[in-house]
This record gives structure tokens, sequence and C-alpha cells, in this order.
């Protein structure tokens, strides 16, 4: 029997072989793959169709999806090798749990949006050609389909938050039960509010965004749930926000990274809130540790950035909202960890 004899490194056991560094680099094109499967998958309808016809195989799913039968069976393949689908007969189901995972949009599980919203060309796509500029936009140079997107991804945020994340936080529950003003700033398409106004039927609420479109679908939105006597929404920057008559809570779902000055931002929520009333950010957590950028949230959130760097801006770790929340006389602080990459951070204006 032949030994290969250690290298000085790998014998003193602190550096990694090339053999222990290659796998590292074919997870990553494994990972590829199996996004594009899920995301193809979503788009043609064939995760849907395998979600309600467990057992179906290439053929079937090709004639209900009109696709091609050869290029299908490709499909179904790589979707048993990503572990997405499972073989059953002579056909296909997809995995248990992946339903829910892709499909369910109610689900506080759901990551179905994140797959689309890495595929569109806002995050890597656009980044790449302006590199070398790096020129800046905002959100009313984005696609409607990228708003859509984004929605997608925002509403499980919302589904952990309200109620589950909200009833986390002392005293928020009981106010949100017997009435009161809520403020969704940075609402976004209009997931928020709506939610927010059907669980508490005793609130009403305002919906604050800056970007036209964005507010245009709120409405749409609203209208359409028939909750237009309790929600208003308005168009504005968060950094020129006047709310009138003032709110007791305030909520901001991913979105308070985004803010040009935050400070300021802060500021306005303060002004906005009742004596005692609460500020309730929803967000991710950016790791603040290399060995965090590591882990798979982490790496997600890695990609995340590149669409946050275009909109001149990036997720923050947790704790600058203590500091921001503290810098701006907030008390009662506290936070809740939401996974698998959630975290709320909430105050109470003095
Ligand atoms: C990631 S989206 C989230 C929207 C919504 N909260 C959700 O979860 O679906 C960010 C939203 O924040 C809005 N936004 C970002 N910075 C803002 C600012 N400084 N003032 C007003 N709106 C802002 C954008 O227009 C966009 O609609």
């Amino acid at each position: 029997m032949t030994m290969t004899a250690p290298t000085a490194q790998s014998a003193a056991g602190d550096a990694p072989t090339l053999a222990d560094t290659a796998p590292k680099l074919l997870t990553l094109l494994a990972g590829y793959v199996g996004h594009r499967t899920v995301a193809i998958g979503l788009r043609t309808g064939l995760v849907p169709t395998l979600a309600d016809r467990p057992g179906a195989g290439a053929d079937d799913l090709a004639g209900v999806c009109g696709l091609d039968p050869f290029y299908v069976s490709v499909w179904c393949r790589a979707a048993v090798g990503a572990g997405i689908a499972d073989r059953s007969g002579d056909g296909f189901r997809l995995a248990p749990h992946v339903a829910t995972l892709l499909l369910d949009t109610g689900s506080p599980a759901y990551v179905g949006g994140v797959f689309g919203v890495l595929e569109a060309p806002e995050v890597f796509g656009r980044f790449e050609d302006v590199f070398a500029t790096g020129e800046r936009m905002w959100w009313d140079d984005t696609s409607p389909e990228w708003i859509a997107a984004v929605s997608g991804t925002g509403t499980p945020f919302y589904t952990r938050l309200v109620p589950g994340g909200l009833d986390r936080v002392p005293g928020v529950a009981e106010a949100l039960a017997a009435g009161c003003r809520v403020v969704d700033t940075a609402c976004g398409a209009g997931i928020g509010v709506v939610r927010l106004a059907t669980t508490y039927p005793a609130c009403t609420i305002v919906g604050v965004d800056g970007d036209r479109h964005s507010i245009e679908q709120a409405r749409a939105r609203v209208d359409e749930a028939g909750l237009g006597d309790r929600v208003e929404l308005v168009q504005s920057a968060l950094e020129d926000m006047e709310i009138d008559t003032p709110a007791r809570v305030v909520v901001n779902n991913i979105s308070m990274h985004e803010c040009r000055d935050i400070d300021r931002v802060t500021e306005n929520v303060a002004a906005a809130l009742e004596p005692g009333g609460w500020f309730v950010i929803s967000d991710f957590p950016f790791p603040d540790t290399d060995e965090g950028l590591r882990t798979i949230p982490g790496r997600v959130m890695s990609g995340i950035q590149f669409f946050e760097a275009q909109i001149d801006d990036q997720l923050l770790p947790r704790a600058a909202y203590d500091e921001l929340l503290t810098r701006h006389g907030f008390t009662d602080l506290g936070s809740v960890q939401l996974p698998p990459m959630h975290a709320l951070t909430y105050g109470r204006r003095p």
C-alpha cells in the first residue's frame, strides 16, 4: 500500500488541501443548477402542476404545461437531483414540504419568491453592467415585474410579523386588538397594509411609500380587498414623511436599511408616534462576522446585497437598529429572531 506524504502545511493541520477545496466550488455549481431548475419549474408551471398531480410522468406534465416532453424529462431528472422531487412509480412527485416552501404564499416558510428575485436583471445583471461606473438607481428605475417579485419576497416577512411577530412585542397585541392607528412605512405594493387591516379590524392603517408604481399597486390591492375606508395610502419619501394624526404603532418591513437618511426617518417615525407608541423594524439581519456570512442565510443575503448596492445601501446587522433606536431616545428596546433570515427590533417612544 502506497501513501502520499503529507505536505508540510496539511501535516500542520491548518491549511486545506486542493481536495478539501474542490467540493466547495462544485457545491456552488450544484447550487446554481438547483436554483435554475426551481426557477424554471416555477415559471413554466411544472412545480405547481407536479403539486396538483403527484406521480405524473414527464409526458403528462409536458401535455399540461404545453412543453416539450423530452425537455420536461430533463427537468424532472434535475429536480430529483436537486432534491425538490422524488420518483413515484413511473412518474415524479414533489418532495415533502416543497409545495409549502415554493408555492404557499400564505406560509411563514414560503421562499418561492426569492428564486424570481435572484434571477431578475436588477440583481446580478445590472450590477455587472454598471460595475465599472457604479451607477446607482432607485425603485422607479426598476420594472413592474421586479416590484411584484419583491413583494413576493416580502410576503412571508409580513406573514411572520402579523400577527405572530407583533404578539411578541410586549403590549402591542393589546393595543392593536383595542384599535389604534398603525403606519406601515415603505409599504411597497400593499401586502402589509391589507394584512394589518384584515388582522386588526378595529385599527386604521396608513401606508407610506416613496415609489409611485408601488403606491398604485397598493391602492389596487386595498380596493380589491374592500378596505378603502380604513386604509390611507400616501406617496412620500420617509425622509419627508408627516403624519397628521399620531399612530400607536409604526412598522417597517424589509425596508429600513434602504433609507437614504435613516436618522431623519427615525426622527419622523418618532414624531408620528403617540408617547409610548411602538416602532417595530422587521428586517433581514445581515451577519456581522465572516462565520455568519458563510451560513446559508448569510450567503443568500449576500446575494440580495448586489441589488441593495445599486440603490445605494446595504442590509444592516440587527444591532445597528439597537443603536439607531437608542440614538433617538426610544426605550424598552427588544428584539426577536424569526427564522430563517428575519429579525424584529423594537422600541417605544418616550
Ligand atoms: C424591499 S421593498 C419592501 C416593500 C414592503 N414593505 C414589502 O415588504 O413588500 C422596499 C420599499 O421601500 C420603499 N422605500 C425605500 N426607501 C424609501 C424611502 N426612503 N422613503 C420611502 N419609501 C422608501 C421602496 O419604494 C420599496 O417600495
